[in-house]
């Protein structure tokens, strides 16, 4: 038995973390970030100057990887090698082999049991690309969010700016568009709607409208 969890998923800039933490917090649940997961694979690929792309050399770094996570207050923590790296997982660099390491079916593999433990504790708010599809398949509550492209490129830049990473609108909007098509056209795992899954689209809504809605459907469940 899973216990309750409720899966999020949908493509990047979408407001999946934000609505994620805000309904975990309401529930009292553990909020599971598993793109921080990707991220920090990819962090310890760059530190091993690994290419990216290279999934023969990623697969075997991690054969000698161990990844930890902490839930403190609401947020989650990741642990590579007994390093908290969760400060350096949120940089363009890490964004971009993040992309491109979670294509690499070795890196997904390894990353499943990490996932599948948390969620064994149940209570767990878990937000992804495949969390309803492959990680959690039998959550009883899934959520497919989407917006239209260019908003998705605006909060996100609005994001990157306020973290000191800003750039061109027009940059964030064509790397979105690259991330979200390479996790839709990969062979393992690719980003979709699990069959169950309620969509919302969250192009004209704002957080708390998207949260409502999710509370009243986990309510009409359990
Ligand atoms: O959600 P976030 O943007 O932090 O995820 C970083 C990258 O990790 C995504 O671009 C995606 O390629 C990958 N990812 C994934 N499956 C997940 C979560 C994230 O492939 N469940």
């Amino acid at each position: 038995d899973q216990g309750v969890i409720i899966a999020i998923d949908g493509p990047a800039g979408v407001g999946k973390s934000t609505v994620a933490k805000r309904l975990a917090a309401r529930l009292g649940y553990l909020y599971l970030d598993t793109g921080a997961l990707y991220r920090a694979v990819a962090w310890k690929v760059l530190q091993s100057k690994i290419e990216p792309a290279d999934a023969e050399r990623v697969a075997r770094v991690l054969g000698h990887t161990t990844l930890h996570m902490q839930f403190q207050h609401g947020a989650m923590q990741v642990l590579v090698d007994g390093q908290d790296v969760t400060a350096f997982l949120r940089t363009p660099e890490v964004t971009a082999a993040a992309s491109v390491v979670s294509a690499i079916p070795a890196v997904r593999e390894w990353l499943l049991p990490v996932q599948r433990q948390i969620g064994q504790r149940g209570s767990v708010v878990a937000e992804g690309r495949d969390v309803g599809t492959k990680v959690f398949p039998s959550a009883p509550v899934k959520f497919f969010l989407d917006a239209d492209a260019s908003v998705r490129a605006e909060r996100r830049h609005r994001e990157l700016v306020a973290a000191g990473h800003g750039g061109a609108l027009e940059k964030t909007h064509q790397e979105l568009s690259g991330r979200d098509n390479r996790d839709r056209s990969r062979a393992v795992a690719p980003l979709m709607a699990a069959a169950d899954a309620r969509h919302i689209d969250t192009s004209t809504l704002s957080v708390d409208e998207v949260v409502e809605h999710m509370m009243a459907a986990v309510s009409a469940v359990s």
